[in-house]
């Protein structure tokens, strides 16, 4: 069976026309890339400056869509439409983690109706996986849009390391600045990553974009992903609470979420019991459908079955306790 490298549909060569329409502006894209991550690599690193974009590992950028064709931007200055993240560089099953990131970006958008950035799988010339993504931060008149990640909107101080000190901030010093209306979406993202095993929302997994009202509000979400399928990182990237529930307990020690401690931040957010008890409701039973989304992933025999596990460990402690 073959699916659209966008939207995993079922019997599409490539990609089906409305994901050619959403991504790609129409344009006929074939999800095999004319150009390697390498060709793009080799120029990145010859600008040290003003050609990244936060996070550890290197992404490249693409313009617009030429014919059927994608290409990178080789040159500082160039207006960039995507952003093209190849394999991961080190960790477990590192060839999957395009089709993990592509997969679980479905999952929530599909799923759970998550405003997400518009992403799909595609493969370089050699035949390496590639993640790419629509930027959000440019308008349809290609104007840049404000965006802040939560290091900065919540002034996270950084370590002698130069890296932001992760405990020193929790998921409920979020509140302080979303609307009423991010604070529900926000919390439905954090109960969305928990399921999918993602260990790695960190402050800057998360930015405020400038809407075109001009007020900042929770951006589409990003980089989500089962960071469990390549590493064996702590269940959620934050506490969920300033009390610090996870990093206080002692040495060897592991607090157990169960979906009352969602809820529980949900209240200290003041959002109304009624509303709480609808998302719970949404995400209940959602396992199989989970499931049959990674099923129909880019992902690896062997990566396909961690997440299936991840799923299966995660909504057992989450729902049964
Ligand atoms: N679709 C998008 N539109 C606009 N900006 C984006 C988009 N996707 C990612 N970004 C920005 O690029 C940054 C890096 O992207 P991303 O988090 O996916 O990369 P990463 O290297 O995997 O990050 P990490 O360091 O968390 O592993 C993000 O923090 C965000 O600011
Ligand atoms: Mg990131
Ligand atoms: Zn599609």
């Amino acid at each position: 069976m073959k699916y659209c490298f966008g939207c995993l549909k079922e019997n599409v060569e490539g990609f089906c026309s409305s994901c050619e329409k959403r991504l790609f502006n129409r344009s006929k894209i074939k999800p095999q890339l004319n150009f390697n991550w390498e060709d793009i690599s080799k120029v990145i690193d010859g600008y040290p400056a003003g050609f990244s974009i936060s996070g550890v590992q290197t992404k490249g950028f693409i313009g617009k869509a030429t014919g059927s064709e994608l290409s990178p931007i080789l040159k500082d200055g160039e207006k960039s439409i995507y952003i093209i993240k190849p394999q991961l560089s080190r960790f477990d099953l590192p060839f999957d983690s395009p089709a993990n990131e592509h997969v679980t970006m479905q999952m929530a958008k599909q799923i759970y109706g998550i405003r997400t950035a518009e992403c799909c799988f595609m493969r370089f010339a050699n035949g390496t996986p590639a993640y790419v993504t629509r930027r959000f931060d440019y308008n349809q008149d290609e104007e840049k849009l404000n965006q802040e990640d939560f290091a900065s909107v919540l002034q996270a101080k950084k370590d002698n390391g130069g890296k932001y000190k992760y405990f020193a901030k929790t998921y409920e010093d979020f509140g302080d600045v979303l609307s009423a209306l991010n604070k529900v979406e926000f919390i439905r993202i954090l109960i969305f990553n928990f399921l999918t095993g993602n260990g790695d929302a960190h402050l800057k997994n998360f930015s405020l974009l400038e809407t075109s009202d001009g007020d900042m509000q929770l951006s589409p979400s990003y980089d989500l992903m089962n960071t469990k399928i390549h590493v064996n990182d702590s269940t959620i990237a934050l506490n969920l609470f300033r009390e610090l529930e996870r990093t206080s307990l002692p040495k060897g020690q592991v607090y157990s979420y169960s979906i009352k401690d969602f809820i529980e931040l949900g209240n200290r957010f003041n959002i109304s019991d009624r509303l709480l008890k609808k998302i719970v409701t949404e995400f209940e039973g959602t396992e199989d459908k989970m499931k049959a989304m990674i099923n129909k992933s880019f992902l690896s025999d062997e990566a396909r079955k961690k997440y299936l596990e991840t799923i299966e460990k995660n909504f057992k402690q989450l729902f049964v306790g």
